[in-house]
């Protein structure tokens, strides 16, 4: 029988050839609610191994593998404390990853070697259409480039990554914009490793403790070192009082300077051609759906340096702080 997901959006004709293709071994474009993601059969070593050729991410970075429905989760990982179920019943499918310890039918190039998991189940039905369509979890981190900012569009994985990648699904632009929370739930402790589309708040409410920040227990992992999610141009974290001084200070030493923020351009500097502004909607929800878009567009403007402000740390704020704050943190040579 055909997997029904309600407001799915692929011809059957489009499935069967996505499905096709991870049948094959092949990884393809797949949107989800938080960003676009780089997907291969979970079950299948060799396919998991070419998202990290492709992605160019060094291996023992773990993938998060993605399930078509919340009753897969004991095929995948084993000892599930009380409280992941909670959270999945809660939050599944949606921007929530869980780290639990693994099942034997994870494979080690999944994991990195680790004896845990991530799992999440997306809440973007075209993806949730194709999982359940292959009958097995895909594994996938997001479609960019190791280090770079994450797509939110198809265009953005094209750019990217269009060339070693046979197949990118048109899911429309990602929801959220900024990729799960991670909880790892496989210790005593609940854990935050990434803030994310579900916020501590919302985590501790159903989960009825404190979550607990990251220790050095946890593993070294792409998304929480210190300079990911960069774009090409220099990121200038400031205060939001300080947005325009800085702005006026790099133009003037020769810069091309892009912005990003929710404030009205001064007089001063508004038919400035060597200014580029983004404006934000107000609020959370919208400047982490449009925070990598931003970041992408201003670099291809040609953009320097970008100056920009961090959100007030409530809710998805958080998440898009974390974000910005990798963004401008020092760069590896
Ligand atoms: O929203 C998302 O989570 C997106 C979409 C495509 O689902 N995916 C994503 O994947 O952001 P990626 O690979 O860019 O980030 C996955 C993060 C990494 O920081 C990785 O180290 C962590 O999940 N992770 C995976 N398995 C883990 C494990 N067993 N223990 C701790 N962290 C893990
Ligand atoms: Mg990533």
């Amino acid at each position: 029988m055909k997997p029904e997901v309600p407001g799915s959006t692929l011809t059957a004709a489009q499935l069967e050839e996505a499905v096709r293709c991870l049948e094959r071994g092949e990884v393809i474009g797949l949107p989800t609610e938080t960003v676009y993601g780089l997907a291969a059969d979970g079950t299948n070593s060799e396919a998991v191994d070419l998202v990290f050729r492709i992605k160019g991410r060094p291996t023992g970075h773990p993938l998060i593998l993605h399930l078509g429905d919340v009753s897969w989760l004991d095929d995948y990982a084993i000892d599930v404390p009380e409280a992941a179920r909670r959270l999945a019943e809660r939050f599944w499918p949606g921007p929530l990853t869980l780290v639990l310890q693994r099942s034997a039918q994870v494979p080690d190039a999944v994991t990195g070697g680790l004896d845990t998991v991530a799992v999440r189940v997306p809440g973007h039905a075209l993806a949730r259409q194709v999982i359940l369509g292959l009958g097995r979890p895909v594994a996938a981190p997001s479609a960019n480039r190791f280090g770079a900012v994450s797509p939110t569009t198809r265009q953005h994985v094209l750019d990217d990554l269009g060339e070693d990648v046979p197949l990118v699904l048109e899911g429309g632009p990602c929801e959220v914009g900024l990729e799960s929370t991670i909880v790892d739930l496989s210790r005593a402790i609940p854990r935050l490793l990434r803030p994310g589309g579900v916020s501590q708040n919302e985590l501790e409410a159903v989960l009825g403790v404190p979550v607990a920040p990251a220790d050095e227990a946890a593993p070294a992992a792409p998304g929480t070192l210190e300079s990911h999610y960069a774009p090409r141009a220099r990121v200038s974290v400031v205060t939001e009082q300080q947005i325009w001084l800085e702005v006026a200070r790099a133009i003037e030493e020769g810069q091309r300077v892009g912005v990003i923020t929710s404030q009205a351009t001064p007089k001063t500097l508004g038919a400035n051609s060597a200014l580029c502004v983004h404006r934000l909607a107000e609020g959370a929800r919208a400047a982490a759906h449009d925070l990598y878009e931003a970041l992408r567009v201003l670099d291809q403007s040609g953009c320097q340096l970008i100056v920009t402000s961090l959100p007030p740390p409530e809710g998805l704020g958080v998440a898009v702080a974390d974000r910005l704050r990798r963004a401008a943190a020092p760069r590896p040579e």
